[in-house]
């Protein structure tokens, strides 16, 4: 099966899941628990399970968010979903990644993006064959 739609929350018209993430206080933001809580109901039988997913997170310090991304994992492994095992792909100090319009201009970040979606879309597209 082709991946055609990428999306969040188990939305359930979409192949798969990308989480960009940034990090507050060593974890995701509140908000975000809050909505995989709800859009993981019932438990264990949601649009999640299933679901393939993969983590981008960032941050303005030099670990990329690297405790978000770890407890994200933790939390979408209990709701079944077909967690993306990889090259963890962290943005450190993201202030400094994009221009004044918003464009990703770090060469480096914008390659290993590719190859991270890349090998996404081919785990995700074996994973729902
Ligand atoms: C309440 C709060 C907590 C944060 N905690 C962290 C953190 O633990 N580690 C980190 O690298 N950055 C932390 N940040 C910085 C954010 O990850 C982010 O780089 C910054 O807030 C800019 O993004 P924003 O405009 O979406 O808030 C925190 C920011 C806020 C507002």
């Amino acid at each position: 099966m082709l991946v055609d739609k990428a999306g969040i929350f188990g939305n359930t018209d979409t192949d798969c899941d990308i989480n960009s993430v940034g990090q507050n206080n060593h974890s995701i933001p509140a908000v975000l628990k809050n909505a995989i809580d709800w859009a993981s109901r019932p438990a264990f039988a949601s649009p999640l399970k299933d679901k393939p997913v993969t983590f981008v997170t960032q941050s303005g310090g030099p670990v990329g968010g690297a405790r978000a991304q770890a407890h994200l994992k933790l939390i979408l492994d209990s709701t079944l979903s077909r967690i993306h095992i990889s090259h963890e792909m962290l943005v450190p100090m993201i202030e400094q990644k994009f221009d004044d319009a918003g464009a990703l201009t770090d060469e480096t970040t914008q390659r290993r993006l590719k190859r991270h979606l890349e090998d996404f879309i081919r785990f995700a597209a074996h994973s729902r064959a």
